[in-house]
């Protein structure tokens, strides 16, 4: 047969294949989501997660310090506090509860970066991410609220923030109560792009958030759009997001990639809990092999555009980096 191109002939040894591999990943573009609950010497496994757990403040230093050895270098953190009310008061809280984990991440692991997700839906009796007039989320009123919240995470010692509330303005909101507290190094990461998504189901029994009423799709974007995507983005870097994010991931690979042509900020991708969850499901009842899917979903949000991965998976996934499965 003459043939002048034969793709195969660069695929014929595993030296070669590696050497012409078009996206490498690194662990330091992983980020580990962690729920912390209030109680003493607790660390209970979500249900739907198999794998992932509530832990109390005073068992996190175990599973901190086994990321940090697996080279995983940031973790999220979300708070699941008592009680709840109205006006989602343990947000912002000094002594809440996701403020109580950052400043014992802070003394017993000082070397991770903590990133704490601002939103108002862990700590609303009601649910929904931001305080009510009448059956409506009240955005403007719910701005001073994420940013009292995100300035008392960064009070506690979180490194970054992380607003997930799909709020307008808030961006803009947060940037202002950092720097008008001295801390204008703090950098904001935003979920800039994050759809109205079934996928949260397994993070809402994990955090008892899910709305009490009606839905988030008055705030969170309709999955339908792509040009508002874009939009959304720009918006966000315009007030001062110093990183978005695209979440979901692994149904939103084509957002991922246009929204990374379009901003010239780092991009950011969550693979949420109802990926893991499906994942672990699958593998369980032996319909995938669990490790290689994990592999395969993040490598392809990476080659959409990411620069950063945020998973469930992350710690497994730095192992499968060391152990050249991916890399
Ligand atoms: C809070 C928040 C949610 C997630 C991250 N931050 C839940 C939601 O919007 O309902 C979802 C993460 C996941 O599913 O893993 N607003």
């Amino acid at each position: 047969m003459d043939l002048i191109y034969r793709p195969r002939r660069l695929r014929g040894n595993d030296v070669l294949r590696k050497m012409v591999r078009e996206v490498r990943v690194d662990k330091s573009s992983l980020i580990y989501p962690m729920f912390v609950r209030e109680g003493d010497n607790i660390k209970e496994e979500i249900p739907s997660m198999p794998g992932q757990y509530r832990y109390s403040v005073d068992c996190m230093e175990e599973k901190l310090a086994e990321l940090y050895g697996a080279g995983v270098r940031a973790v999220m953190l979300f708070g699941i506090p008592e009680d709840k009310d109205e006006m989602g008061s343990g947000a912002y809280a000094e002594d809440g509860i996701v403020q109580k984990a950052f400043e014992k991440a802070r003394q017993v692991c000082p070397d991770l970066y903590l990133i704490g997700d601002v939103c108002m839906c862990e700590y609303t009796s009601h649910g929904h991410c931001g305080v009510l007039c009448g059956q409506e989320v009240d955005n403007d009123r719910t701005l001073e609220l994420l940013a009292k919240t995100a300035l008392s995470q960064v009070q506690a010692g979180a490194d970054m923030v992380a607003p997930s509330d799909m709020m307008d303005g808030r961006v803009a909101a947060i940037r202002r109560a950092l720097d008008g507290n001295g801390y204008v190094n703090v950098p904001i990461m935003s979920y800039a792009v994050k759809f109205a998504s079934s996928f949260y189901g397994p993070f809402r029994e994990a955090a008892g958030s899910a709305p009490a009423f009606g839905s988030r799709k008055s705030y969170q974007m309709d999955y339908h759009n792509r040009r508002e995507a874009w939009r959304e983005a720009l918006l966000d870097v315009e007030e001062g997001a110093d990183i978005v994010m695209v979440k979901p991931a692994m149904a939103y690979g084509d957002l991922i990639r246009e929204v990374k042509e379009r901003v010239n900020v780092p991009v950011a991708a969550y693979s949420v809990s109802g990926e893991y969850a499906m994942v672990k499901a699958a593998a369980q009842a032996g319909f995938v092999n669990e490790e290689q899917i994990m592999c395969e979903m993040a490598v392809s949000a990476y080659r959409a555009g990411a620069d950063i991965y945020i998973s469930y998976f992350a710690q497994e996934l730095a192992k499968c980096m060391d152990a050249g499965l991916i890399g």
